[in-house]
């Protein structure tokens, strides 16, 4: 019988895969749009955790413990955020595009929001905070639907019970903690009209969403999990949903693809802030 340590590099290639396979039936992950690097990276963290050194061992060990395969899952779809992530990003959404969508819906009163891999809410809910201080007390009278999406399960439930550590508040912009926040010693928690406005789910964001059509999509700090190769037709999956004249927002570190730049018009490139085109 072979021993771990004699298993050859092939074996352990084909092992790689079968623990992809193996995540993505039993917890409907699907892997294989994700960079190798970073899945490798990933996984060498909760090896080292657990303290084995081949994938064989390692897959031995998620099928004995559901607790590892949660902390995979963790460590698989980095869910850190904080409100107003790139203070710079929030005022321009706020002065460049929450306020045009405003006036441009002053009609029907019905705007549409996804936040496509929202973690644990901090950035659908800097939005439901901007609408709320746009709209004031009119926003009773609108129809504001804000879609907050992320494939994590554990992340959403955080998101649902509206608790913050300081963590999540590296950038917020004075005032919003006093305004939409309650405060106990280190928890905060965000006032019940705020929540109100946000819908969270569960999603795959390669998917349909909830609705078919959004004024402002969000996917910020997400494409970075994929391969280049996939970005693309993420992001053209995205503008499937925009409205024509709406608007979508990446990451800072995110490049919109070469082959969709005629499709979307740069509000502000460096903030990567963009505007579909009308087709
Ligand atoms: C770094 S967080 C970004 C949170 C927020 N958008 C921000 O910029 O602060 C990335 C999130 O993307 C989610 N994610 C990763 N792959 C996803 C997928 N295929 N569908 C939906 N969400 C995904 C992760 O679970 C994680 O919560």
């Amino acid at each position: 019988m072979v021993s771990e340590s004699e298993k050859s590099p092939a074996d352990e290639e084909r092992v790689f895969d079968a623990l992809l396979a193996h995540i993505r039936r039993e917890r409907r992950l699907d892997c294989s749009q994700y960079k190798e690097s970073f899945l490798r990276r990933r996984l060498t963290v909760r090896m080292r955790a657990r303290d084995v050194d081949t994938y064989q061992a390692y897959l031995g060990v998620l099928r004995s413990d559901p607790a590892e395969f949660d902390a995979l899952l963790v460590a698989l779809t980095i869910n850190l955020s904080y409100f107003f992530r790139d203070t710079a990003v929030f005022e321009a959404l706020r002065y460049a595009v929450l306020e045009t969508l405003v006036a441009k819906r002053a009609q029907s009163r019905r705007l549409t929001v996804w936040s496509a891999g929202c973690a644990g809410g901090e950035e659908p809910c800097s939005v439901a905070m901007i609408l709320t201080d746009l709209l004031g007390t009119a926003i009773s009278k609108w129809d504001v639907q804000i879609q907050a999406t992320d494939i994590d399960a554990n992340v959403l439930a955080r998101a649902r019970r509206g608790v913050y550590k300081p963590l999540s508040f590296q950038d917020l912009q004075a005032g919003f903690v006093e305004r939409y926040f309650t405060h106990d010693g280190d928890t905060y928690t965000l006032q019940p009209a705020i929540r109100r406005l946000v819908t969270f789910r569960q999603h795959d964001l390669t998917t349909p969403p909830p609705l078919p059509r959004y004024d402002l999509i969000l996917c910020r700090n997400v494409l970075i999990y994929f391969a280049r190769e996939y970005q693309e037709s993420i992001v053209r999956h995205l503008l499937d949903y925009l409205e024509p004249g709406g608007y979508l927002t990446l990451g800072m570190a995110e490049m919109l693809p070469l082959a969709l730049s005629s499709r979307l018009e740069a509000v502000d490139g460096r903030l990567r802030i963009y505007r579909k085109m009308k087709e």
